[in-house]
């Protein structure tokens, strides 16, 4: 066993989230301190009060404690770095890792950029240096999704013909049902795909324009068709996920009185019996047993790419009005873009 040293890059304000974010920071960390092999080194964060305020609940020397991320990984050289900073600087600080000190792994908060042609760059940039890239994904490991995923393997509902979501936005948060989407529909790429979206109001959240409303439909390689509601549309969908065979269908609510449900041909819908269990412990363990294993974790960049491509085909799919025939071709934030052009609107 390895001993990981640790370094967390954006703290947040404190534990339990400030005014402004969920200080996912202390989430990864918990998870890391709780992990036998792993210890927490270093951490940054632009605001110097955040960072003492983590040092003291981790213990860190005063010399452990940055503003710079960069001379932070200087003076550290860690094996496993968390990035849990907004979203407009997740790929220029993976960037700065894999130029700084490649670590072994770097553990960044979804969703991956908001722009396409980074989130490509991470995904290539950390394969060619053999540097593991996960993506806080960490509802695949949740206890629905586990189970979800052995009724599926079991053929209890079939061969998957549908997945489906459901969430307040298509990328911010909506990125964790496009990415099960995928991941219930085998990791596969998406061939195509159309939406359409309503932007009324909208609003910012870490560093992205977020649309009110949106609908999506696509369909993958393997013939997996996914489609996806958001805003005042999600009702539609029924629950979180939905993964509908040939046989029967899963529904999936994570934080619900019903977390997963089995409807299977001819009969009701069926509570089936787990609990959410630690996600985000989870995820930090299955990131260490890959590095171990030098396997594929399944909340590997690659696969969360394949969720963001959707995402940014479905507003790709707006700018253009037609199909989009992937993969894309683009580099920006169609949403973005379109927002900064007035084009969007009643
Ligand atoms: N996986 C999940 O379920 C989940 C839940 C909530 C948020 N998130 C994601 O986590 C990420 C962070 O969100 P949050 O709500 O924890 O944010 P937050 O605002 O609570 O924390 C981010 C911290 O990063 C710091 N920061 C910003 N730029 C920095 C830089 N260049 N160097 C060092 N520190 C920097 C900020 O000062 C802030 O303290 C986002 O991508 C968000 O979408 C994920």
């Amino acid at each position: 066993m390895t001993e990981y040293r640790v370094a967390i890059i954006g703290t947040g304000a404190e534990d339990g989230g400030g005014e402004d974010g969920f200080a996912m920071g202390y989430r990864h960390a918990a998870a890391y301190d709780s992990h036998p092999d792993c210890e927490i080194v270093a951490c940054a964060d632009l605001v110097p009060e955040y960072g003492e305020r983590f040092a003291e609940s981790y213990d860190l020397p005063a010399d452990a404690t940055w503003t710079d991320h960069v001379e932070m990984l200087r003076a550290h050289e860690p094996d496993i770095v968390s990035v849990t900073t907004p979203i407009p600087t997740h790929a220029p600080i993976v960037a700065d890792c894999l130029a700084t000190a490649p670590p072994a792994a770097i553990h960044c908060e979804k969703p991956m950029s908001n722009r396409w042609g980074e989130v490509v760059e991470m995904v290539d940039t950390c394969a060619a240096a053999d540097v593991q890239l996960t993506i806080n994904h960490q509802l695949r490991l949740s206890g629905p999704v586990r189970r979800a995923v052995e009724l599926i393997n079991e053929g209890r509902i079939g061969d998957v013909r549908r997945v489906e979501g459901a969430r307040r936005d298509l990328y911010e948060a909506g990125i964790h049902q496009l990415d099960l989407c995928t991941y219930f529909a085998g990791d596969e790429p998406a061939a195509w795909v159309m939406g359409s979206i309503d932007f009324r109001e909208g609003e910012r959240r870490s560093g992205m324009v977020i649309e009110d409303q949106a609908v999506g439909l696509w369909m993958y390689e393997n013939g997996v068709y996914g489609m996806m509601a958001t805003g005042d549309g999600q009702d539609a969908v029924g629950s979180l996920n939905r993964v509908i065979g040939t046989e029967g269908e899963l529904a999936i609510d994570f934080w619900g009185e019903e977390p997963l449900r089995l409807r299977q041909d001819g009969s009701g819908w069926e509570s089936i019996e787990c609990t959410y269990g630690t996600p985000q412990e989870a995820a930090v363990a299955h990131l260490i047993e890959a590095l171990e294993a030098g396997s594929e974790p399944v909340i590997v960049g690659a696969n969360a790419k394949r969720g963001a491509e959707i995402a940014f085909g479905i507003y790709e799919s707006v700018r253009r009005r037609a199909r989009i025939d992937l993969p894309l071709d683009i580099e920006d934030d169609p949403l973005a873009a379109m927002v900064e052009a007035d084009q969007l609107g009643n």
